[in-house]
């Protein structure tokens, strides 16, 4: 079956892996609207779309919803989409009432525009690590960093522990241990909304040990950042942090080197100063093309 890779301009790189990859034309209209155009047939090939939509969360998701549904009309074989920062998925529950569950909508969306399969890397609400999973409806491929990460943190930290921040990243840290955390109330930061941490503790004996912190993200960094400062309070010798998606919004990245972090790593799912894993190696490992 003649197959086919699909990117927008905001994946060129990872394209850049695929030899042959077709970059879809996406534009905006004055308003604002978004354009997309796939250039080349899709017509019973099996279709890939490469696709990020970080930064420009809502814009760029929008813009997979055009690709997906302009690829699905020219009857392919088979579509699937490599997304590796899913937005809108940490909204999986509501915690109170009238929430949106974003997660589900997305899903439900995906599927609904006829994407066969969202292939994706450590899924927020997939808390399992590396599988395929479904969520209203839609298939999803869930590949995990945390080999890639934690090798990396290995190359100058041979001996490094993993350790997860809360128990929902318990899965990152396998062989480690996990951190105890409590979520706060919603806060303001920056002018948007976010979970506070309460508290963190530390019920395993850290002192003295070389500790890598893995997560399936930094977003403002209040997680991570609290969770160095706690092991090295419990005495630490050396603290490396490692995150699959490296959002570090607000200085995090400042933040923790100030906090003690001595090494830093996450993926290319977002491009930041300390993209050390590619994704689209994930991509290749799995064999998903
Ligand atoms: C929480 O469940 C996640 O795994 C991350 O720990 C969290 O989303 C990171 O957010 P922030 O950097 O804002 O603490």
């Amino acid at each position: 079956m003649a197959k086919l890779v699909l990117f927008s301009d905001t994946a060129q790189d990872i394209a850049s892996a695929f030899p042959g990859a077709v970059r879809v034309e996406t534009r905006n209209f004055p308003d604002g609207e978004s354009y997309v155009r796939i250039p080349e047939s899709c017509k019973g090939k099996d279709v890939l779309i490469i696709h990020r939509c970080y930064p420009g969360i809502s814009e760029n998701l929008v813009k997979l919803f055009l690709i997906v549904g302009a690829a699905r009309s020219q009857s392919p074989s088979s579509l699937r989409a490599f997304v590796p920062y899913l937005p809108y998925a940490r909204m999986d529950k509501a915690v109170k009432e009238g929430e949106a569950v974003s997660a589900d909508v997305v899903c439900g969306m995906l599927k609904s525009l006829g994407c066969g399969e969202l292939i994706t890397v450590d899924c927020h609400f997939i808390k399992e690590g590396a599988g395929t999973f479904q969520r209203a409806g839609l298939k999803i491929r869930n590949l995990t960093a945390s080999g890639a990460l934690l090798s990396h943190i290995r190359k100058s930290s041979p001996s490094a522990l993993p350790i997860s921040p809360d128990q929902g990243a318990a899965y990152m840290a396998k062989g480690g241990e996990a951190i105890k955390k409590v979520r706060g109330d919603y806060g303001e930061m920056g002018g948007a909304t976010y979970r506070k941490v309460a508290e963190m503790k530390v019920e395993f004996d850290a002192k003295g040990k070389d500790l890598v912190i893995i997560d399936d993200m930094v977003s403002t960094g209040s997680t991570m950042i609290k969770a160095v400062k706690v092991l090295r309070e419990a005495g630490a010798k050396k603290i490396s942090c490692a995150a699959t998606h490296g959002l570090f919004l607000s200085g995090a990245l400042e933040k923790l080197r100030e906090a003690g972090a001595q090494e830093i790593a996450a993926t290319d799912s977002i491009p930041s100063p300390v993209s050390k894993v590619r994704v689209a190696d994930l991509l290749k490992e799995a064999k998903a093309i």
